[in-house]
């Protein structure tokens, strides 16, 4: 091993790969810590290369033997890979390597969960299985055997023979290593059948362990709803004879979208009403079909480098967004994701770590699995859509799976359809992939002689190793209401291409009220001074979903931000339009418990950042409290009617419909809590039969004091169970009492259920109290550095993991002195770690970046 720096790799750097794939042949004898896997690979010159040197990847392999053209060869092998003179016609690589899986804990190649085999090769997975050129670039057909005792041999493909302790898979559709699956284990299928609009009869199988029998149903009904789907919005039918998913309990990630074996991490697919929220029904049902959706988007096109990442995820993600919103409230999930916008895009754009959706260059490439690349670029897919018309969409994505099917791909191929298919030049929309930030849309107005002008200016701040931005391609969806509600002008769109341009309206009896940004057309901030009673207004009025929900949203932030600045009570006109939004039956009631969700601690800190304001995590805290309190007290008439009203009588059922009821009824439980003492709390946790009351009754009495019993019953019914427990360490570490968030977590990782080397619990512990914002930030650095000591212990056994929690010190450069050099502190320590690995090593040197751009 070398100790040299890490090297960071360039975009601008991509050259193809020397030699073509024409067929991989894998052959695997699983054993626990001695794997022997067999390759026999076909390559050929490409044509369209010119560096031939014959370069594999290859890392932690014990090379057994190689041969090219059945004559032994000794190749050069570094940490990296193998290089090795070869012949300048076609020929055939073979190697035997041996692995450990067992003694994989980076979950990442072939590993070992509960005594099943499993893969997760994205993005440079393939390298720790056997030699390859292991870029998404190339593409070969792979024909693969097991050798296992375990019952259940699975690869991706179709079946083409097995036997007792063995089996064989096919798959004939060229593709990256990084798609590679095996699974092998005890395992049981749910299954189904599904005929494809092409006439294809498609076996389905959700593989689950034994103990969890019963609990695939709605993860295959889910996947039935994503093909149709596809079939019917997209024109894309499924392209293989067998559909297999299978759950595992270690998972980095969330789900992967390997060819036609796509593994999931247990919690995205096992589902009970007894054990799983409304919003893991939800979850399943999302995750299922963005892996389903990638088998197109992401499959049969792929990536041309990882540069290009946004290629497959931000188009899956905004196709996975198109079919929930057709599965249930597209004005609810069109609130949703914008939430998360704000909280995990808005917060990446602002700090450290923005990079834009094409990165330029990176270290680590599990490091850009961003909220940036998936969210951003999600967004950026929607505002072409917007800009093109649906029609126009259409029509190129025609062209895109017509002129593209079997390649891999670049943003510039992505973007080329859609001119030649709309006739519009995308230069300038083409700085959305470029330029990191979030732009601000300042709005200012006046009104003459019926004649209402926007004066409309962009300017996006600087982010690190990008100074002066050019202005962007901005949709701006906007309505206008005359004063008496009443809509003057139906949604518009406006295109902002210059740093300064007016929109004019002309003949106008009175001075209107403007909806702008509405169904949140563009990922920007809009910054306009208003008064709380046109917010209010809107919130009244507004005929579109999401700007109703925005002008509560923002009238909430301005009550709070004056409520931690000036001490100042919560404003009557925003509790008086709260209580109206409540009583109004007709809306549905997940907008309504989406209107009485106050903005959080984490956005309200942004928000008083922006301001210049330095944030005081605790006196956040406390405004929000107050402000709950004071919501309860006011409304306090309503709450009993509206909680008996949203009760769901009948069997569970995890349809939005009813998953809006409870989540109403529980919003109303929280706010009844302040003021009863949380005694019908304790009567809801007690009564409740399904898990989403159950774990919303808790997080009530966690919240209002007087969890302690309810904690123990939980743990004591649910103790066996893990998905079930992880909700259980969560939501303490989540949602403990600042000054008492880093002892409760810490006796948390002290429990003997706090497996951490297990992804999910590691994340509900870590991750939870990361997102406890005023314990995280206690000042006197404890919560800094309970999470750096855990960060740094499984930063040793599992990277990729590790990495991705450090996002938790993405803010801490916008807090006061004290705190930051706490912080500083804990990252430097963290840095200075021997044997830190690649992805830490370049996660705290961005974050500690942040001091310097503070500074
Ligand atoms: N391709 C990813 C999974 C992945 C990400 C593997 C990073 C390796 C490294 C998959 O399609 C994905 O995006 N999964 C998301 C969930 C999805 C619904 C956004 C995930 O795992 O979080
Ligand atoms: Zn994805």
């Amino acid at each position: 091993m070398t100790d040299a720096a890490p090297q960071p790799v360039f975009l601008k750097d991509y050259t193809p790969f020397g030699f073509l794939v024409d067929q991989v042949e894998l052959n695997f004898h699983l054993q626990p810590t001695a794997t022997r896997v067999r390759a026999k690979i076909a390559f050929r010159p490409n044509p369209a290369a010119r560096d031939r040197r014959f370069f594999l990847h290859g890392e932690d392999l014990t090379l057994i033997s190689a041969a090219i053209d059945g004559s032994p060869v000794t190749p050069e092998i570094t940490p990296e890979g193998l290089s090795c003179p070869v012949p300048e016609a076609p020929f055939v690589w073979e190697a035997e390597v041996e692995i450990a899986p067992a003694e994989n804990t980076a979950l990442e190649g072939l590993y070992m969960s509960n005594g099943m085999y499993c893969t997760q090769c994205e993005a440079e997975g393939f390298r720790k299985i056997t030699f390859y050129p292991d870029r998404p670039d190339v593409m070969a057909p792979f024909r693969v055997r097991v050798d296992c005792d375990l019952p259940v041999l699975l690869s991706n493909g179709n079946p083409v023979a097995q036997g007792a302790g063995w089996a064989e898979w096919n798959d004939p559709w060229p593709k990256p290593s990084y798609l590679f699956a095996l699974v092998a284990g005890e395992l049981v299928a749910t299954s189904d059948r599904f005929t494809t609009s092409e006439g294809r009869e498609v076996a389905l199988n959700v593989w689950v362990r034994p103990a969890d029998q019963g609990k695939a149903d709605y993860a295959l009904d889910s996947l039935i709803r994503s093909m149709k789907w596809d079939e019917e919005v997209y024109g894309r039918a499924y392209d293989l004879d067998v559909f297999n998913i299978v759950a595992v309990d270690d998972f980095n990630m969330g789900a992967m979208e390997n060819k036609g074996l796509n593994v999931f991490n247990s919690r995205y697919v096992l589902a009970s009403p007894e054990t799983a929220t409304d919003r893991d029904y939800e979850n399943i049902e999302r995750i299922i079909a963005h892996e389903y959706f990638h088998n197109w988007t992401g499959d049969r096109i792929t990536c041309r480098d990882w540069f290009q990442l946004s290629l497959k995820e931000g188009l899956t993600v905004f196709r996975d967004s198109q079919f929930s919103a057709d599965m249930r409230s597209a004005a609810v999930k069109r609130i949703e994701d914008v939430m998360t916008l704000r909280a995990r895009q808005f917060r990446e754009d602002n700090g450290p770590l923005a990079h834009p959706v094409r990165p330029e260059s990176y270290t680590e490439i599990n490091n850009f699995y961003t909220a940036t690349v998936y969210e951003k670029g999600a967004e950026v897919i929607g505002m072409l859509r917007r800009l093109v018309g649906p029609e126009g969409y259409a029509r190129a994505l025609d062209l895109y799976f017509a002129r593209h099917d079997g390649q891999a791909c670049t943003i510039e191929d992505w973007l080329q359809v859609f001119e030649e298919a709309t006739g519009r030049d995308l230069t300038q929309f083409k700085r959305w992939y470029s330029q990191a930030g979030t732009p601000r849309v300042k709005v200012t107005e006046d009104f003459k002689d019926g004649t209402y002008t926007l004066h409309l200016e962009q300017k996006t701040p600087p982010t690190p190793g990008q100074g002066e931005k050019q202005p962007q391609v901005i949709p701006l969806a906007l309505g206008l209401l005359s004063p008496n509600g009443d809509e003057v002008l139906p949604t518009t769109v406006i295109e902002l291409t210059e740093a300064r341009q007016d929109a004019v309206f002309e003949g106008l009896g009175a001075k209107p009220v403007p909806s702008l940004l509405r169904g949140f057309s563009a990922p920007v901030i809009l910054e306009r001074d208003s008064a709380p009673e046109e917010r209010a207004f809107l919130l009244a009025h507004d005929t579109d979903p999401f700007n109703k929900w925005e002008a509560g949203r923002s009238l909430a932030r301005e009550v709070l931000i004056a409520m931690v600045t000036e001490d100042a009570a919560p404003a009557p006109a925003w509790l008086d339009a709260l209580a109206a939004v409540v009583r109004h039956e007709a809306l549905d009631p997940a907008f309504r418990a989406l209107a009485l969700r106050l903005p959080g601690e984490d956005e309200l800190a942004e928000a008083l950042a922006e301001r210049g304001t330095v944030p005081d995590p605790l006196a956040i805290h406390a405004a929000r409290e107050r402000a709950k309190t004071a919501v309860a007290r006011h409304l306090d008439p309503l709450w009993p009617g509206l909680y008996a009203q949203m009760d769901c009588p009948g069997p569970y059922s995890p349809g939005a419909a009813d998953a809006g009821r409870r989540a109403l009824r529980l919003a109303a439980l929280g706010y009844m809590a302040r003021l009863d003492g949380g005694a019908r709390a304790q009567a809801h946790f007690a009564a409740a039969d399904n898990m989403t009351d159950e774990i919303g009754a808790l997080s009530v009495l966690l919240e209002t004091g007087g969890a302690d019993e309810a904690l123990d019953r939980f743990a004591r019914r649910w103790g066996h169970d893990r998905l079930v427990m992880d909700k259980w360490f969560g939501l303490q570490a989540t949602l403990a009492a600042p000054e008492r968030a880093v002892a409760v977590t810490r006796a948390l990782t002290e429990h003997p259920q706090f497996t951490w080397k297990n992804p999910n619990r590691f994340r509900a512990v870590i991750g939870g109290f990361s997102a406890n914002a005023a314990g995280f930030h206690d000042a006197s650095g404890a919560g800094y550095d309970l999470v750096a000591d855990w960060l740094i212990r499984l930063d040793a056994v599992n990277p990729q993991t590790a990495a991705r929690m450090s996002t938790a010190f993405e803010t801490w450069a916008r807090y006061d002195a004290g705190r930051r050099e706490k912080a500083q502190a804990a990252l430097e320590r963290i840095a200075a770690r021997e044997g830190l690995s690649r992805d830490m090593g370049e996660m705290v040197d961005r974050l500690l970046a942040a001091g310097r751009i503070a500074a």
